[in-house]
């Protein structure tokens, strides 16, 4: 991995755009945020990002998910499961979801994020105000009994190591926008609930820039 210290961003300079994100928020006329999903593996974090992406984009709403599983093809790949690997791909994940608002782009992030401290270090990077951790606090032996890719199984059998819930920590957030545990409701339902939060966030935010 290439390590980024201070002297490398020593010879360069910092571009000011002509345009800001309100800009921006005008010409499209809807503000941006990032929802983070947050939770187990199998507690449906891609199942809920990737049907919210569907309904907003279908209602003219530019959405973009960043899938933890998906991003580790592309921007993500190389990096393991090791707490420096792992802070680092969350480190990834909130640059591009900053780039992603700013630009005008709703972003739909599902990624485990078991670690509060990366989380919260995301949250500082795309801005508090624009950054609403929905924690999907299904319990493990839900997620285990329905291991939909097969991965419990084996991280129980000692093949994957450092797995969350099992081998490795999940820090639960403190102060969650939204808790949904999704065994005790439809996907429908589920979806209902956090484009609720999205709404009543566009409510609260409509007059920021005007
Ligand atoms: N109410 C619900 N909301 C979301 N998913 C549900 C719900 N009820 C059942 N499921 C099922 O749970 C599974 C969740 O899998 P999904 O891949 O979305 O989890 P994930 O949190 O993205 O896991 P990973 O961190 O491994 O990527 C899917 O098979 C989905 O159909
Ligand atoms: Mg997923």
């Amino acid at each position: 991995m290439t390590k980024t210290t201070k002297d490398s961003c020593e010879n360069l300079t910092l571009h000011l755009p002509r345009l800001t994100a309100a800009d921006r928020e005008r010409l499209f006329s809807h503000k941006p945020f990032t929802i983070w999903l947050t939770g187990l593996s199998g507690a449906g974090k891609s199942t809920l990002a990737f049907s919210m992406e569907k309904l907003l984009v279908d209602s003219g709403k530019p959405a973009f998910v960043l899938d933890g599983d998906n991003v580790r093809h592309g921007l993500c790949k190389g990096l393991g499961f090791s707490p420096e690997d792992r802070s680092e791909n969350i480190r990834r994940i909130a640059e591009v979801a900053r780039m992603m608002n700013e630009a005008g782009v709703i972003v739909l992030v599902a990624c485990i994020s078991p670690c509060r401290l990366q989380r919260e270090q995301a949250k500082l990077t795309i801005g508090e105000e624009n950054f609403i951790e929905v924690y999907l606090n299904t319990p493990l032996s839900v997620c285990e009994s329905l291991d939909p890719k097969g991965l419990y199984r084996k991280a129980r059998a000692g093949l994957i190591p450092e797995f969350t819930g099992i081998s490795a920590v999940y820090e639960e957030p403190v102060a969650p926008s939204l808790v949904i545990d999704t065994s005790q409701k439809s996907i429908s339902e589920c979806l209902q609930e956090v484009m609720g939060k999205a709404e009543s966030w566009w409510l609260k935010n409509s007059d920021r820039h005007r």
